[in-house]
C-alpha cells in the first residue's frame, strides 16, 4: 500500500492505495463516483475522462489508465464536480443541453470532460479535442456545435484558475512550480524509497535523477512507469502484477525541454503533448504527425521516453526522430552513454538497454525544413500506424545532397532505408530518381502482412509516401484527406 494526497472536486484527500489501482478503480468502487464510465478499459473510448489539474494546467486524462500514485499533488475533477455547488451548469454542460449534444449516459460524461479540459485551455480544434471520446451510435455535429457556443464564456468562478506552460531557452518547461496542492502535497508518499539496498517501497516516487539512477541501477527488476499508456494495460488487461513500480512523474530534470543552438533537448517524461506544443515553430511536420497520435487524453499522458523505451515497430516518434538524426541520452548509476537513436533498436522489442539503464532524455535536431511525417493508418483519429514514413530530404542545385528516410510499420523495428537512400543520393530530385529507387524499398524491408496492412500494401505505400514528399517538398502538397480518406 502507498499513501497518496491529491484534490478530487475540490476536497483534499490522503488515499492508502496498492500502487497499481487505477482512478477509475478508485472512483467508482471506492467513492461511488459512477459518471465516470468504464468503458473501454484501455485508453480509447474516452468513457472514463477526467480532467486533471497540475502545474502545467488542466487536462483531460482516461481515468482507466492513471494509476493513484500519478496524482499525487494534483487536483482530479469528475464530471460530478464540474457544476457549481448551487447548481449552476459548467459553460459546455449548458451549450450541450442548448444544442441537443446530450447523448446516452455512456459517453456523455466523458465528451462533457474532454470539452470542459479545452474550455479551459482556450483549445478551439474540436474535432482534435473529441478524437478519443467515442460514440458509434449517432453523431458528433451536435456535440461540436455545443463546444463552439461554449467558446466565448468566461471560466467558470467556481473552478480553479491555471497558468499554461511556457517553453524559454535553456530552461525548463514544466515541473518545477508548486503543485496546486501546494509543497506538502508534491512530498513523497508515506513507505518512499529507502537505501539503495532495500527494495524501491511500493508506489516508490523518486524526486532526482540521482534518487532514480541509484535506485534502478540497485533494483533493475523494478519496472518504470511513465504515463502509463502502456503499462496500464499490462495491469487492466493482462492482469499482471507489476513488479515494483517506480514511478518518474515527480522528477523534475526529466519533464524540461531545453534549447540550443540547433537542436532541443526533450526530458524522457515530456509528454507527446507538450512535444508537440514545442515542436510546432520549429519542426511542423513532425508536429502535425503527432495530432494523429492516439488522442488528446493519451498524449496528455505518453510521454516520449515511453514511446522510445517500450520498443514498439509502430511507435510514432522514432521513425521522425531517426529521420531527424537524434541522439539517445541513457543512465546507469553514474554512467552515462549517449548514441544515435537508430542504433538503440536491436530487434522486435529487443534495445541497446542495459538493466538499471533508463532514457534521460533525446536531443533533437530542429533544423530541418525538408522533414516531411506521414502516418498511415485505418482511422484518421486515434490509431497506431499500419505504415509511418519520415522524409528528411535537403536538394542543392537540383540534387539530392542529404537523404534520411525511416520508416515504421515495416520491419520489426523502426528503420532507416539505407538502399533508397543510396538510391537518391547525388541524383536530380525527380520523379524518374524516385521511380528508379522504388526497387531498393524491397532491399531494405521485408514487412509482415497483419491486420493492419498487408506486405504488398506496405511496399507499395512506403514508396507512395516518397512520391507525396517529393510533391510535398516541390510546393504542390497533397492534402491529407485526399490521401487518408
Ligand atoms: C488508446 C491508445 C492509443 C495509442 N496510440 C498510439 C499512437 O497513435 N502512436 C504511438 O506511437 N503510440 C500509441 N500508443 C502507445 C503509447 O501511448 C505510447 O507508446 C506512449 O508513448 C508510451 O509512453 P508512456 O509514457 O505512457 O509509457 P509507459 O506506459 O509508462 O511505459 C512504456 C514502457 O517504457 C518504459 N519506460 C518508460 N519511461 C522510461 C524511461 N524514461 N526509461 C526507460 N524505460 C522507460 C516502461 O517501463 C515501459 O516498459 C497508444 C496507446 C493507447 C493506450
Ligand atoms: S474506459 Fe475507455 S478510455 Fe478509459
Ligand atoms: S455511446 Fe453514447 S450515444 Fe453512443
Amino acid at each position: 500500500m502507498t499513501e497518496i494526497a491529491f484534490i478530487l472536486n475540490g476536497t483534499p484527500l490522503s488515499v492508502a492505495a496498492e500502487p497499481t489501482r487505477t482512478l477509475l478503480d478508485f472512483l467508482r468502487e471506492d467513492r461511488g463516483l459512477t459518471g465516470t464510465k468504464e468503458g473501454c478499459n484501455e485508453g480509447d473510448c474516452g468513457a472514463c475522462t477526467v480532467m486533471v489539474t497540475d502545474e502545467t494546467g488542466p487536462r483531460a486524462l482516461n481515468a482507466c489508465l492513471l494509476f493513484l500514485p500519478q496524482l499525487q499533488g494534483k487536483e482530479v475533477r469528475t464530471v460530478e464536480g464540474l457544476a457549481a455547488p448551487d447548481g449552476r451548469l459548467h459553460p459546455v454542460q449548458q451549450a450541450l443541453i442548448d444544442h441537443h449534444g446530450s447523448q446516452c449516459g455512456f459517453c456523455t460524461p466523458g465528451f462533457v470532460m474532454s470539452m470542459a479540459a479545452a474550455h479551459a485551455t482556450g483549445c478551439r480544434d474540436h474535432d482534435d479535442t473529441l478524437a478519443g471520446n467515442l460514440c458509434r451510435c449517432t453523431g458528433y455535429a451536435p456535440i461540436v456545435r455545443a463546444a463552439r457556443a461554449a467558446e466565448e464564456a468566461p471560466p467558470p468562478d467556481w473552478l480553479p484558475s491555471f497558468t499554461l506552460p511556457q517553453i524559454s531557452s535553456g530552461g525548463t518547461v514544466s515541473g518545477e512550480s508548486p503543485s496546486p496542492g501546494g509543497a506538502a502535497a508534491n512530498a513523497r508518499p508515506a513507505g518512499g524509497p529507502g537505501g539503495a539496498d532495500s527494495p524501491p517501497a511500493a508506489g516508490c516516487r523518486p524526486t532526482s535523477l540521482e534518487e532514480l539512477a541509484r535506485l534502478y541501477e540497485a533494483h533493475p527488476e523494478a519496472t518504470l512507469i511513465a504515463g502509463a499508456t502502456d503499462v496500464g494495460l499490462w495491469v487492466t488487461k493482462d492482469l499482471r502484477d507489476l513488479s515494483m513500480p517506480l514511478f518518474l512523474g515527480a522528477i523534475p530534470e526529466l519533464r524540461r525541454i531545453e534549447e540550443a543552438a540547433g537542436s532541443l533537448r526533450v526530458g524522457a517524461m515530456v509528454t507527446i503533448s507538450d512535444l508537440r506544443a514545442a515542436l510546432a515553430p520549429r519542426l511542423p511536420g513532425l508536429a502535425d504527425l503527432l495530432r494523429r497520435f492516439a488522442s488528446v487524453q493519451i498524449r496528455n499522458a505518453a510521454t516520449l521516453g515511453g514511446n522510445i523505451a517500450n520498443g514498439s515497430p509502430i511507435g510514432d516518434t522514432p521513425p521522425a526522430l531517426i529521420a531527424l538524426g537524434a541522439t539517445l541520452h541513457l543512465r546507469r548509476g553514474e554512467t552515462r552513454r549517449d548514441l544515435p537513436l537508430e542504433e538503440f533498436f536491436l530487434d522486435y522489442r529487443k534495445q541497446d538497454r542495459r538493466p538499471g539503464e533508463f532514457v534521460e532524455a533525446v536531443t533533437i535536431p530542429t533544423e530541418a525544413p525538408g522533414l516531411r511525417c506521414y502516418k498511415l493508418s485505418k482511422r484518421f483519429d486515434q490509431d497506431i500506424s499500419a505504415v509511418c514514413g519520415c522524409f528528411n530530404i535537403s536538394v542543392e542545385a537540383g540534387r539530392v545532397a542529404a537523404a534520411r528516410l525511416a520508416f515504421g510499420g515495416m520491419a520489426g523495428i523502426p528503420k532507416r532505408a539505407a538502399a533508397v537512400e543510396a538510391a537518391l543520393l547525388g541524383r536530380p530530385w525527380t520523379l524518374a530518381t524516385i521511380e528508379a529507387a522504388r526497387p531498393a524499398f524491397a532491399e531494405d524491408f521485408t514487412p509482415l502482412s497483419d491486420m493492419r496492412a498487408s506486405a504488398g500494401y506496405r511496399l507499395e505505400a512506403a514508396a507512395a509516401l516518397l512520391v507525396r514528399a517529393f510533391h510535398d517538398l516541390q510546393g504542390h502538397p497533397v492534402s491529407v484527406l485526399e490521401v487518408e480518406a
